[in-house]
């Protein structure tokens, strides 16, 4: 099906476009009274799990906001329910896994799924969400990065530290790349049926990334994000995040991926600089500015677009969208983005 909208794949492969097109992590979420009211009736799981619920809520921020892309409505926490553990999303709160992985024994407990049979939920969405977009924009697919998954298959819930999940890994580090190595290759096998299924373009959520240092970043994330874009670069464009790991810009450019995110923390041309001219680059807009006067949110947004330049830029923030954000402000954003963007 031929897209009526397609910036973002374009800025993707580093073609020309009229504008810099613009999404926002997370935006399929609380800020949204249409999201919020679906909550009061269905569980989180219930939301992700029905294809007409998920499809439902990946199009709310496109009506409402006029993004240019849609990312699948889903979580990254899919992977370890399919792998056998046990996943709750506690209201308010967030994740809880009862039964984190500690010792070799624990592994005994998971597996490597057919994807197919345990994440069929999620083709179904994808193939309703295209037939319900028409072409109106591309969908984006995603999986957690090994390492962030890890983080909590192994802590078990939200932390700011994981040090429980990077003890495990200094102290068991046979273990621990066992671990890695299973979740590499469940989203391998998940990210190509999601591109089977329709997904334009896919990426790769390191949230905790920055926790580590560059070694342990190269030993921990990138050695298994390199795999997965190994196997998937040929058949789709990649997006690698990998939240507060400025330092290794460089070699996640090498790994042939498309695009990569960066936070609000490093200036987009010290990111250009470390990165490279042939690469795309995202973000990366603090999402606590949305917060701000409307006024403030267009002269930064502007600021932003110049420091970017010129094309090889997609408009997004540098982490998820907060609940607390108004939507008239996530709006401010994207049409400050179409408009300024155009002039550049
Ligand atoms: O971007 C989108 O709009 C698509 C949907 C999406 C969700 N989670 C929906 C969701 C995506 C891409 C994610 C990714 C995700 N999930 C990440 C990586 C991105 C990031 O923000 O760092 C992480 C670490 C998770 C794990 C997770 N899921 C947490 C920590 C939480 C609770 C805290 C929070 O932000 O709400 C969730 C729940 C979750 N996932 C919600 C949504 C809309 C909120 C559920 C609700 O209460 O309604």
């Amino acid at each position: 099906m031929n897209l009526k909208n397609d910036l973002l794949l374009r800025t993707l492969r580093g073609e020309k476009t009229e504008r810099t097109p613009v999404w926002m992590m997370r935006q399929a979420g609380r800020y949204l009274p249409e999201y919020r009211a679906l909550r009061g009736k269905y569980s989180f799981f219930e939301r992700v799990e029905n294809p007409e619920l998920a499809t439902e809520i990946t199009i709310q921020p496109i009506d409402s906001i006029g993004v240019d892309a849609a990312i699948l409505f889903s979580d990254i926490l899919v992977i370890p329910r399919a792998m056998g553990l046990e996943v709750q999303l506690i209201e308010n709160e967030g994740p809880l896994l009862p039964h984190p992985i500690k010792t070799a024994d624990d592994l005994k407990r998971i597996c490597v799924p057919d994807v197919l049979d345990r994440l069929h939920y999620v083709m179904s969405a994808i193939r309703l969400i295209k037939k319900t977009l028409d072409g109106r924009v591309p969908l984006i697919g995603f999986a957690g990065a090994p390492w962030t998954i890890l983080c909590y298959m192994v802590q078990g819930k939200g932390s700011k530290t994981f040090d429980e999940a990077k003890a495990f890994c200094y102290r068991q580090p046979e273990l621990a790349e066992k671990l890695l190595q299973m979740i590499t290759d469940t989203s391998i096998a998940y990210l190509k049926e999601q591109v089977s299924a329709g997904a334009d373009a896919i990426q790769l959520f390191d949230s905790w990334g920055g926790l580590l240092s560059k070694p342990d970043f190269e030993q921990l994330s990138l050695k298994y994000m390199r795999q997965i874009v190994e196997e998937l670069k040929g058949e789709t464009e990649i997006i690698l995040f990998a939240k507060g790991s400025w330092y290794a810009l460089k070699e996640m450019k090498q790994t042939g991926a498309s695009g990569l995110g960066i936070d609000w923390c490093i200036e987009p041309h010290m990111a250009r600089s470390l990165a490279g001219p042939d690469i795309t680059l995202q973000g990366n807009f603090d999402p606590a500015k949305l917060l701000a006067p409307s006024a403030r949110i267009k002269e930064e947004v502007k600021q932003m677009l110049q420091a970017f330049g010129k094309g090889r830029h997609i408009a997004n923030l540098g982490h998820g969208i907060l609940p607390n954000v108004p939507v008239d402000h996530a709006r401010i954003f994207v049409d400050t983005v179409k408009e300024q963007s155009s002039l550049l």
